[in-house]
């Protein structure tokens, strides 16, 4: 499911993180590149080490682990550490699929990337060009969001960014390792707990039926995780 996820972060929030990025150390994207994505990719990425990506990805992480929109579409296991890019005029990034395996350097693990995010740091008016398109069995989709707001898609989509003509387009993304490696199980999920939710608004906290579906909830959940 691709699942678009609004006020990750506040106005005010992206513009401090914007002043930590934007003073950053900067170099050419492909220094952290495989052969494949090098081919494909122009752009400028932080250095995963730099005290910018460092600061700017702890704030993002503290954010998500309190955003219950994500956790319950992702249900992380594991969330890569952000990491953080811009295309210029003219940079872009060609059709690709994302690795399957990362390494974490926070713990040294090797961790599955389920889910990719891009948390889109410049307003959509700032730059032409620079969408994502991310393509799926249903064709197509082209994501440009405001500041602040967030995609997560599979990370088995073919996916690219067409190239910037005027501005710079500034961005976070990362990997996010689920509990539930299957996308349609993950979107069961989502949509169950959604269901549950907007139910348990309509009714008395000790309702029956919120109590057995929620029970349904867990026990899918403990059928189909992994940890
Ligand atoms: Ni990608």
């Amino acid at each position: 499911m691709m699942l678009q996820i609004p006020q990750v972060l506040t106005k005010a929030e992206v513009a401090e993180c914007r002043a930590i990025l934007d003073a950053g150390p900067w170099v050419d994207g492909n220094l952290t590149s495989g052969r494949q994505a090098a081919r494909a990719k122009t752009n400028e990425q932080l250095p995963q080490e730099s005290d910018a990506a460092r600061t700017v990805g702890a704030t993002i992480l503290r954010v998500l682990e309190a955003n219950p929109l994500f956790v319950s579409a992702a249900l992380p296991q594991v969330i890569l550490p952000p990491m953080f890019n811009r295309y210029g005029q003219g940079m872009g990034f060609k059709d690709h699929v994302d690795n399957a395996i990362r390494h974490d350097p926070v713990s040294g693990r090797r961790l599955r990337t389920d889910l990719s995010a891009t948390l889109f740091l410049a307003e959509p008016e700032d730059y032409d060009g620079g969408e994502l398109v991310v393509n799926d069995l249903y064709g197509d989709h082209v994501v440009k969001l405001e500041a602040g707001d967030m995609i997560l898609y599979p990370s088995s989509s073919l996916h690219h960014v067409t190239p910037v003509t005027r501005g710079v387009r500034t961005a976070s993304f990362f990997w996010i390792q689920s509990l539930i490696r299957d996308d349609a199980r993950r979107t069961i999920l989502l949509e169950m707990d959604v269901a549950i939710q907007r139910l348990a608004r309509q009714v008395e906290a000790d309702d029956q039926g919120i109590l057995s579906l929620t029970g349904v909830y867990h026990n899918l959940l403990r059928q189909w995780a992994e940890v």
